[in-house]
């Protein structure tokens, strides 16, 4: 993985809230477009902030190390900052991708959102 930053290696290795959550707040189900890999995350709402996120990921490495740095990132965070996290901040917080894989970065981004979408949906019903 010597095109890999550090950053996407230690997460791909050692992966951060990676797994399942009963009774998520809100979750949603991502594939990426270009390859096809999926994203699914599982967010806990509290006081208008992400308390906790899990996710499920089937990719590639630099997907596994976004999940991973965009769910430690956004804990804490309140929704609507992170509906506007991008998929280049993502890219950016892992130390860069490799032209080829910025694309990579999108599912967590787009995941985020959906399960965002998906609590405020839940919370109208
Ligand atoms: Fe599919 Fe990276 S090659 S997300």
């Amino acid at each position: 993985m010597a095109a890999y930053s550090d950053l996407v290696v230690e997460h791909f290795q050692h992966p951060r809230n990676a797994g399942e959550m009963p009774d998520p707040d809100g979750e949603a189900t991502k594939s990426n477009p270009v390859c096809g890999d999926r994203m699914r995350v599982m967010i806990r709402v509290a006081d208008g902030r992400i308390a906790e996120v899990r996710w499920q990921t089937r990719g590639c490495p630099p997907a596994i190390a976004t999940s991973s740095v965009a769910s430690e990132m956004v804990t804490g965070w309140d929704l609507e900052r992170v509906e506007e996290l991008t998929r280049e901040a993502i890219a950016e917080a892992v130390g860069g991708l490799p032209k080829d894989k910025v694309h990579c970065s999108v599912l967590a981004a787009d995941a985020l959102r959906a399960a965002i979408a998906d609590y405020r949906s839940r919370r109208q019903a």
